[in-house]
């Protein structure tokens, strides 16, 4: 069979990323442009700092991108892009991109919902097959996803609130540890003892839901109440037992759920699956449970073009789900994992 070259787009958040990748799997090249570093002074992703970069720096990834695979936009056989969930703006930018490369070059459009694009890095540089549960954890979501082929995915459970990417993003604030949040709090962890008791949210209830938002607020208050009592208190200790807290209630969901609906293989996708502990912890125990643990590297974790490409590989494959001028970026996308675009 002939092989598919795909295109992939992001640019949902401070990441301008395109990528091509061969036949879903295989990273032929995936080139990230971050406008993190503008970001750090506010504490947070500005939206319009980042749909400024995103312009600036597009045309730039799409060049080195082709150039880093070897092909031209000739041998590319579809376009696939972010279309939400994320920065309405910053999705824009890539859209248009996206639509301008499809319309100019007559190559097919498909438009990849962010969130699916994450399920689907699990697929990259490995041989993942459906079915497998897949404990997806990023800035915006954080879900326990059944995968029962590769187009059909059920979402077992979700956050009621907060995801827990937030939540780390929120605590690093309050514990003054730099954006991005998420891997300071990873690092400061590590020298500190969980020793800081914690809510255990939704954890023993047979759902496969979370809450992120009572476990942020007890570190705000343990915080305060430190400081206003003139006692402190130790960001390595906060930070180790908000984050044992944050993530054992993920590893016991998943582990659940794999054994509840028979499956025997277990994937990890989001930003947040690109933490040692989280990762660690998974190891330990899919081994004690004879679970196949999937976890892509962890720069496939976080936002990037191949794992667009490697969804849109599937759509282009398996379904009609295809795009045109009248393409438009979502925001949000209410039922965030949806077989096509509408
Ligand atoms: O998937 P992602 O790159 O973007 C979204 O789709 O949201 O995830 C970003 C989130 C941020 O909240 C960030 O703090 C978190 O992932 N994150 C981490 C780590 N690396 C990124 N959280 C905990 N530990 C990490 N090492
Ligand atoms: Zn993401």
């Amino acid at each position: 069979m002939k092989d598919v070259l795909i295109l992939g787009i992001e640019s949902s958040c401070d990441e301008t990323a395109v990528s091509v990748v061969k036949n879903g799997r295989e990273i032929l090249s995936d080139v990230i442009i971050s406008s993190c570093n503008q970001h750090v002074k506010f504490g947070g992703v500005v939206p319009e700092i980042a749909s400024r970069a995103h312009a600036t720096a597009i045309d730039t990834a799409y060049t080195q991108a082709l150039q880093t695979a070897g092909v031209s936009i000739d041998d590319i056989d579809a376009v696939a892009v972010t279309f939400g969930a994320g920065l309405l703006g910053a999705l824009l930018v890539g859209v248009s991109f996206a639509k301008a490369i499809a319309y100019a070059y007559h190559k097919p459009l498909i438009p990849v919902n962010h969130i699916r694009g994450h399920v689907a890095a699990g697929y990259l540089n490995s041989d993942l097959k459906p079915p497998f549960i897949t404990l997806l954890t990023s800035g915006g979501h954080t879900a326990v996803v059944q995968v029962d082929s590769y187009t059909h995915l059920k979402v077992l459970g979700s956050t009621r609130d907060d995801a827990v990417g937030e939540a780390f993003d929120k605590v690093a604030r309050v514990l003054g540890i730099p954006y991005p949040g998420g891997p300071g709090v990873e690092r400061a962890a590590r020298e500190g003892r969980p020793i800081v008791p914690m809510p255990q949210m939704l954890k023993g209830d047979k759902s496969y839901d979370f809450s992120y938002s009572g476990l942020k607020t007890a570190v705000v208050n343990y915080c305060h109440t430190k400081t206003q009592s003139g006692e402190g208190f130790s960001v390595p200790d906060v930070a180790a037992s908000f984050q044992t807290a944050a993530l054992s209630v993920l590893v016991d969901k998943a582990f659940r759920a794999v054994k509840e609906t028979g499956y025997s293989v277990l994937s990890l996708g989001g930003g947040v699956a690109a933490n040692g502990h989280l990762r660690a912890l998974c190891e330990t125990r899919a081994k004690k449970e004879g679970i196949t643990l999937y976890m892509p590297e962890k720069k496939l974790c976080t936002d990037n073009g191949a794992m667009i490409a490697a969804e849109g590989y599937l759509q282009y494959l398996y379904t009609d789900n295809r795009g045109d001028l009248t393409l438009n970026a979502a925001a949000n996308i209410p039922e965030f994992i949806k077989e096509y675009q509408q």
